[in-house]
């Protein structure tokens, strides 16, 4: 003990003082963390180890006489032996192997925090590739903008496809992960709802049965339909509907987005059944008429889908905790998607 520090801090007179009350009681004064640096620590760490500084110096690349200073300015910052040396062997003191004990529990500290600004960094500088049925894209760069913003340096790249398509990226696992309406029905994947999709009827402002305040589901069965193509989710769901109430569907019209089926729609060539969120981001969308028909809006919710044994990037679990957030701030009205179509 040096004198100095014998006398600024009274000691209790117990043989063996306990080293983290010791360092508490020094930490109060702020000595020691101004005198010791994390050099000092990991030369003693070393030495300590090795029970040798010779093998100290050679493990980290430094002289001898290097390690015996970082030793000696860390004892005088503890203010106490940390070695003592017998012969030309040493041996760690009482006060040595506490300032070990804390030694490590700094190390696995430093490296756990490591491992945290490793993750932080992946989520600064992280790629996401996400592949959303083709309705996504009427909103998905409205809930992309708050995680770019906090994200900037995500670099997010988005395929927008139809239903079958987007099972057959998932079979090939192409992308972190997918946006789904409609779900396969045998696939060994993860499922997370998170936001509704609402599917309405539409016609054009003109059309016989924009101006009637109920129409029955049976009264549409003269009616001509436009649909999406095979292999479009939409399409598949507005069929199975039909088919389980027993009503046939005529489908006069296919097409192959969304767009022209609301300008054919539009023009009078027909009925349709759209996404609530693809309508209102057109001009011509915007200007159809929702029917009020038996049994719709149709119930729908966008999922977040991934293949079960996929491992997610932190920057892909990050995106999905978010969009589920997000989803929640929708449902709870705090934010609006899109403005609800009138008629
Ligand atoms: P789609 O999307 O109609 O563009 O195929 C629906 C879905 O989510 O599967």
């Amino acid at each position: 003990m040096s004198e100095k520090l014998e006398a600024s801090y009274k000691l209790p007179s117990k043989k063996c003082v306990s080293m983290k009350n010791y360092l508490g009681e020094i930490t109060k004064k702020d000595t020691l963390l101004k005198s010791l640096t994390l050099e000092q620590l990991r030369v003693f760490e070393a030495a300590a180890r090795h029970c040798s500084f010779t093998k100290a110096a050679q493990e980290l690349f430094i002289t001898q006489p290097t390690v015996s200073m970082q030793i000696k300015h860390l004892t005088q910052a503890v203010g106490t032996p940390l070695f003592d040396h017998v012969g030309k062997r040493v041996f760690l003191t009482q006060a040595g192997l506490e300032v070990l004990s804390t030694c490590r529990e700094i190390f696995y500290s430093l490296e756990k925090l490591e491992g945290v600004i490793c993750d932080l960094k992946g989520m600064k500088q992280g790629k996401l590739k996400i592949a959303g049925a083709t309705t996504t894209k009427y909103f998905i760069s409205k809930l992309l903008k708050p995680f770019c913003d906090l994200y900037p340096g995500v670099n997010i790249s988005i395929e927008i496809a139809n239903h079958k398509t987007l099972l057959s990226r998932l079979n090939d696992n192409l992308d972190d992960l997918y946006i789904l309406s409609c779900l396969p029905e045998k696939a060994d994947i993860e499922v997370t709802p998170f936001l509704d999709n609402p599917l309405v009827m539409v016609s054009s402002c003109h059309h016989h049965l924009a101006n009637q305040d109920y129409i029955p589901l049976l009264s549409l069965a003269e009616e001509s339909f436009i649909l999406r193509e095979q292999g479009s989710g939409t399409r598949n769901f507005v069929q199975q509907f039909f088919k389980q109430n027993g009503i046939p569907i005529n489908i006069k019209l296919e097409l192959g987005s969304n767009e022209t089926i609301e300008q054919a729609v539009f023009d009078g060539l027909g009925i349709s059944v759209l996404s609530l969120n693809s309508l209102h981001t057109t001009e011509i969308g915007s200007k159809l008429t929702v029917l009020n028909v038996e049994g719709f809006p149709l119930h729908q919710q966008w999922h977040i889908v991934f293949p079960k044994k996929k491992q997610l990037s932190i920057t892909a679990s990050t995106f999905m905790e978010y969009l589920m957030a997000e989803g929640m701030r929708y449902k709870k009205g705090e934010v609006a998607l899109l403005e609800v179509a009138s008629s």
